[in-house]
């Protein structure tokens, strides 16, 4: 069979199984399957494939169409401007995320040695990403998950970052090491009951660990913004990514912790989804 009739069959059964980007999906699916990249295979359509392969790919595309996500499925995913190894140990890096990156981009330019801290580094995709564009700032990176520090481990040392990487295993409530000129933190923030009715691509497949919030959501949140409160430098920058309801108690447990409000960054569903603050 060649590479575009398979691509047909995988895209039927995508679609009977309410895949929602069944072509592209497909596509990708290929490409990981014969270690090409997408443009190959739209310009060599009528290569046929080996018996290995098109195994392979069905086995794949089995997988997606019970929800597997595709970056399970290629183990990897973009995020911000480097492609980040993923396996289903850790959160698929999200667009929104990026916002973090954004930020604290925009508010710190260049300084020599900045500390900054990641609690629940996962991936590493925020840390990381930092200090791929800022050569003299120096990362900290604690996760609850052993396996997501040995999946960040790797990404440092893919993006050439891990001479200025520490990584922790600990419970943020547990960590005391160092002074953080910049804390940043993407938290689990779905509420417990709520993480059942995800896209089903979300709720069977992401790890528990990196979705639940505890009963209102905002377990770890707490922990963050009062370990954050001890561990930064005065006039330090806390930036969180939050739940699109959560702007106004996030808000509150920030204040109570000393932090003033710089802005509320949306998203690109325009939902408030990271909250910019000051410790004072
Ligand atoms: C929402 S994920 C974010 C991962 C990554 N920073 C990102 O933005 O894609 C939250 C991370 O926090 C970690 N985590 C959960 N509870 C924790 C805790 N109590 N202490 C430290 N890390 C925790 C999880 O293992 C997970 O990797």
């Amino acid at each position: 069979m060649n590479i575009d009739s398979a691509i047909s069959e995988g895209l039927k059964i995508l679609t009977d199984n309410l895949i929602l980007n069944p072509r592209l999906d497909a596509e990708i699916l290929m490409a990981k399957t014969i270690n090409k990249d997408r443009n190959f295979i739209l310009l060599n359509s009528k290569n046929s494939l080996s018996k290995n392969d098109l195994h392979n790919f069905y086995n794949l595309i089995e997988k997606r169409s019970h929800g597997n996500p595709v970056a399970y499925l290629t183990n990897s995913k973009f995020f911000w401007n480097s492609e980040f190894f993923i396996t289903n140990d850790v959160l698929i890096p999200r667009p929104d995320t990026e916002l973090i990156v954004e930020n604290v981009l925009r508010l710190i330019k260049i300084r020599n040695k900045i500390n900054i801290l990641d609690i629940g580094v996962g991936s590493g995709c925020i840390l990381l990403s930092i200090l791929k564009e800022r050569k003299n700032f120096y990362g900290t990176g604690i996760d609850i998950s052993k396996k997501c520090l040995n999946i960040t481990k790797k990404n440092a040392i893919n993006l050439k970052v891990s001479s200025r990487l520490k990584l922790y295993k600990s419970d943020v409530d547990k960590f005391n090491f160092g002074k953080y000129d910049l804390i940043v933190s993407n938290p689990p923030y779905i509420n417990k009951h709520k993480i059942k009715y995800l896209e089903r691509d979300v709720a069977k497949f992401e790890p528990k660990l990196a979705l639940n919030g505890g009963l209102d959501g905002l377990l770890e949140t707490r922990k963050v913004v009062k370990k954050s409160s001890e561990l930064i430098k005065k006039n330090g920058k806390l930036i969180l990514e939050i739940g699109f309801d959560q702007k106004n108690k996030v808000i509150n447990l920030l204040k109570r912790e000393g932090f003033y409000i710089n802005t509320i960054e949306k998203d690109l569903a325009n939902n408030d989804r990271c909250i910019v603050s000051t410790k004072i």
